[in-house]
Order: structure tokens, then sequence, then C-alpha cells
């Protein structure tokens, strides 16, 4: 089942957080990266609407996840707040964007909370949309994340999702893309190549 999605998706990387099932699965290269990113129209953290437009003169790195996220986002999110202090201190060269790939739960409002959290880039923007806006995206940006109902509760679910922080130049155009575990220097080395 997984190799179909895979297939279906073409993912460049492929790596599973927040379950312990998916995260055994490990990561599987394949090619297209190229072909990463497109056009979307979702809302901010603040509810206003957005598209890809709305992040186009800077740099970006955009990372998909869930506000529920146990530690896989938050850990991602934290090393994007720590490339930010590194390279970027005024958070004025680069666009960070969090886009929720749970839309049920992750509204506007509690996006707002959640991007605001200590760590986190200083002015990270936090997306959202209806189920088919956000699956357009996660189309685009070739992201897998799939919701896992928890045993414990009929209502209560976790998504499965890719651990992947993209970078995407001034232009909107995919240059790079780094694990969730990536080390900052990894990270940053790239990104100064794009500052200058
Ligand atoms: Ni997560």
């Amino acid at each position: 089942m997984k190799a179909l999605i895979i297939l279906i998706f073409s993912l460049p990387i492929f790596l599973f957080g927040c379950s312990d099932q998916a995260a055994k699965s490990g990561k599987n290269v394949i090619s297209g990266a190229a072909e990463i990113g497109g056009s979307y129209d979702l809302v901010n953290q603040i509810n206003l609407p957005v598209t890809e437009n709305n992040f186009l003169g800077k740099p970006q790195l955009i990372y998909f996840g869930f506000s529920y996220c146990p530690d896989i986002c938050p850990t991602a999110l934290q090393k994007m707040g720590a490339v930010q202090e590194k390279l970027d201190p005024n958070g004025s060269l680069i666009n960070y964007l969090f886009i929720s790939v749970d839309p049920e739960r992750d509204t506007p409002d509690s996006l707002k909370a959640y991007v605001e959290s200590g760590g986190f880039p200083l002015g990270l923007k936090g997306l959202t949309g209806t189920e088919e806006q956000i699956e357009r995206v996660k189309l685009a940006y070739k992201v897998y994340s799939q919701r896992v109902p928890l045993s414990n509760s009929e209502a209560d679910y976790t998504v499965d999702h890719s651990d992947i922080i993209y970078l995407m130049d001034e232009n909107g155009m995919f240059v790079d893309f780094f694990f969730g575990r990536s080390t900052i220097q990894e990270i940053s080395q790239v990104i100064k190549d794009l500052l200058v």
C-alpha cells in the first residue's frame, strides 16, 4: 500500500512522522523534485485569503504538518527558528510558512496561537483551507499525509505526514529540501548561498 502511494505522488523523499509504524518505513528516494510547488488558494492565521503570489520576492521555507502533532512538527519548526536566528535574525529575508494537513482542526484561530509558539520562526505564517484546497497544495508539493484513528477514541485521530522542509527561491521555484531532522548547519549552508 505504501509503495503504491509513493508511486502515485512521485515523492522525491518519503518520510513519515507522528506514528511509530510510519517512522519505521524510513525514506525512499524518487525523482521529480523539480516539479515541486505550484499555485494554491488558502487562508492565513488571521483568516485572510493568500495564494503563492503573497510570498514571492523572498526565499521561502515551507513545512507541512498539523498543530496537534506531538513532536515531529515542533522539532522541524524549532529548527527553522534556529536557522532564522542564525541567518535572518530580523525575520525579514525569508518567508516562513507552515501549511496544515489537518484543516478540520487547524482553523485560522488555532493556527494563530500555534505559529506564535516560542522557538518557531518569528513571523511564521500558518496556512489552512478547505479539505479540497489542502489536497491541492499537498499535490503541488508532493506531500503525503493520512489521517490515522487513535484506538482509544473514535473521534480522535493523528495524522501521518512527510517530514520535509522545502526551500523555494524568491520566484517560488523549488531549490532544495531538508528533513525535519537535518542539522541547522546543513540547512543554513544551502540558504546562505541563496541570500548572497
Ligand atoms: Ni507533525
